[in-house]
């Protein structure tokens, strides 16, 4: 890397949609999300006048990754139900379904396994909010996608690297980088305006130990990015399984049951060949 400041990095990863090869509907789908005091209405709004954006919204709610047992078929029942944050993660992430596909076979499914896992732990752990943990997991890594864009070839040697040396994405990344994928996709939902909650889980989940506001969130989107890796459902830039750390498993507390139940969920939620989540 030419420059070894963070500053430098995090100010090309905010700048992403400046790219040339950033798809126009990701680049008017970050200019919504920066709006200060954005309502559901505009985003309802939003959504349902883009026709292959609503149809991918649609397939997202009524997948196995929410769970929500009646079909929801309207843009503005969908928004009703998953509330603002989630669903303005959620735009972010179909709208980044794409680029993933592209960039890193496997990581989308690597998300989406993750949501499902993290709305089953928030649904264990009785925790309310649990449409926005879950789209918080299926954001988790959306760092990898910025670096790879910003540093295609760095990155292709980071990828190299992790067979190579038997290393884990995001221990190889602080080799090259003065900052990983999950900074890197911290900054990019600080800069879409989520709420400090979710720019932590998503910003510390390789460390929830140092997760100040949000502690449960991101133990939550750790312990199931880890379950999601021992399963070996999709790719996420290794093949190695981390350890758990202990202060996010002290925390939530699964018992045998509770992680046999996780395990089965994110098997059922597997999709089929073509499918999306
Ligand atoms: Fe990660
Ligand atoms: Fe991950």
């Amino acid at each position: 890397m030419n420059s070894n400041s963070v500053q430098t990095m995090k100010g090309r990863i905010e700048s992403i949609t400046a790219l040339p090869t950033i798809p126009a509907n990701l680049k008017r789908i970050a200019i919504m999300l920066e709006k200060p005091r954005l309502t559901l209405e505009e985003l309802a709004r939003f959504i349902s006048h883009d026709p292959a954006l609503a149809t991918k919204v649609l397939t997202m709610v009524n997948s196995a990754y929410f769970g929500f047992p009646e079909r929801i078929s309207s843009i503005s029942h969908a928004v009703m139900l998953l509330g603002l944050n989630a669903i303005r993660g959620l735009l972010l992430g179909v709208s980044v379904f794409d680029l993933m596909q592209e960039n890193m076979n496997g990581l989308w499914e690597h998300s989406c396994a993750c949501a499902v896992a993290a709305r089953c732990i928030a649904q264990q752990k009785e925790f309310k909010k649990s449409e926005e943990v879950s789209v918080c997991a299926l954001l988790h890594d959306i760092g990898k996608v910025t670096i790879m864009l910003r540093y295609p070839a760095e990155y292709e040697q980071i990828l190299c690297s992790t067979q190579e040396r038997s290393m884990t994405i995001y221990d190889v990344e602080k080799l090259f980088f003065p900052a990983s994928h999950a900074e890197a996709g911290g900054w990019l939902a600080q800069k879409c305006r989520f709420p400090p909650n979710l720019v932590e889980a998503i910003g510390f989940h390789h460390r929830p130990q140092i997760a100040k506001q949000a502690p449960l969130e991101t133990a939550i989107v750790h312990v199931a990015d880890i379950l999601v890796r021992a399963k070996g459902v999709g790719f996420s830039g290794d093949d190695l399984v981390p350890l758990v750390q202990q202060s996010a498993w002290q925390l939530l507390r699964l018992s045998d049951r509770e992680v046999h139940d996780i395990l089965i969920q994110i098997e059922d939620s597997i999709p089929l060949p073509g499918g999306s989540c």
